[in-house]
């Protein structure tokens, strides 16, 4: 089957992914700076898929320790998540991002290069796409780049074109973009999940922090929106099914460049995410209606026919699931 290195194999939709592939019979290799991750995750992935990754403890803007990776790992393919993810953040720490994000990517590929490790999957988000047409449906045709209203987007988008430019000096590279919408959720056995250093920005890990205590309460930013209940809507993506998007996309891989799209397709507002997390945990979610968050957008979801088309891929997991499995994590923590 292979051997891959997965950067950033040890965070959220990383380490899920990473129990995927050992589940399909990959050899896998982790290179992570644990700037966004605990060490801890390692075992868990253990006694998941009953195997331990190796895991190289470097940062990717560490051009001599990637280098030392690939020239001991002669792998078959890399699965790129590593990078910094957070939007609020991205706007205070530009910098920052673009030497981490950008300049971490191209010590990834120069080091692919030199080791001829010619197939790369590379995490892209739906952030690239900017303004949604009206709809707030995106599909992989629309325009990219002209309207991303933060840095940490603005990076994806410029790793995005870095990559295309790249296929077009090495044409016999396999390069494939899939863009992430809302991932939620996390692994049936409770044992990992979404569990982020620091004050999270994404609306399940701050729903999780409340359900602990840890934050007094949600604050649903905005509820005069023009979506069916006035809170914003997204497309809430299971992350072992966007873990198994990974697998496809990595086993269909061909020359030149790809890009899906992985979401459901399906919308789900603010306030359904916080009743069907009631719903699943039988407590009640202490929350209020605050101001709209500056650069939110009413309704973002994916068409992922192209995915579904092209890889046999499709979500298989509804918000439900996603809340069970949240409830079964936090329970376990
Ligand atoms: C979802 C909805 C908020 C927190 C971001 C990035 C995107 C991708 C996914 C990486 C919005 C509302 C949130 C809260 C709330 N990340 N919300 N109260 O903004 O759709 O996308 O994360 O690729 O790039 O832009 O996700 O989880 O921040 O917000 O009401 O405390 O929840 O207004 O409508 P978002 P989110």
């Amino acid at each position: 089957m292979g051997k891959i290195l997965a950067t950033g194999g040890m965070g959220y939709i990383g380490s899920h992914t990473v129990i995927e592939l050992i589940n399909r019979g990959y050899e896998v290799e982790i290179l992570d700076n644990l700037f966004n991750s605990k060490v801890e995750v390692l075992d868990k992935i253990e006694k998941i898929a009953g195997k331990k990754p190796v895991f190289h403890q470097v940062d990717m803007t560490d051009a001599e320790g990637v280098e030392k990776v690939f020239a001991e790992g002669n792998f078959d393919a890399v699965i790129h998540f590593a990078g910094l993810k957070a939007v609020a953040e991205s706007v205070k720490k530009p910098l920052e991002y673009y030497e981490t994000n950008i300049g971490g990517t191209i010590n990834i590929l120069k080091s692919m290069k030199s080791h001829n490790v010619k197939k790369i999957i590379f995490s892209s988000s739906a952030t690239v796409y900017g303004e949604p047409p009206a709809s707030g449906i995106l599909d992989e045709t629309l325009p990219t780049g002209r309207t991303i209203s933060n840095p940490y987007g603005r990076t994806k988008y410029m790793i995005e074109e870095i990559l295309k430019d790249f296929s077009v000096s090495n044409p016999d590279f396999e390069i494939t973009i899939l863009r992430y919408f809302n991932p939620v959720g996390n692994h049936e056995s409770g044992l990992i999940g979404e569990d982020p250093n620091g004050i999270p920005n994404n609306l399940m890990p701050i729903i999780m922090k409340v359900s602990k205590g840890e934050i007094a309460e949600l604050n649903v930013y905005g509820d005069d929106y023009d979506t069916r209940d006035g809170t914003c809507i997204r497309d809430y993506i299971h992350v072992v099914d966007l873990a198994k998007g990974h697998i496809l996309a990595l086993e269909k891989s061909k020359q030149g460049v790809s890009v899906f799209n992985l979401g459901t397709g399906t919308g789900t507002s603010v306030l359904e995410m916080v009743n069907a997390f009631e719903k699943a945990s039988g407590e009640k979610l202490p929350y209020k209606i605050a101001p709209r968050r500056p650069g939110d957008l009413a309704m973002l979801c994916a068409n992922p026919s192209k995915a579904e088309r092209e890889l046999g891929w499709k979500a298989e997991h509804v918000v439900e699931d996603a809340m069970r499995d949240t409830i079964k994590y936090l329970r376990n923590a």
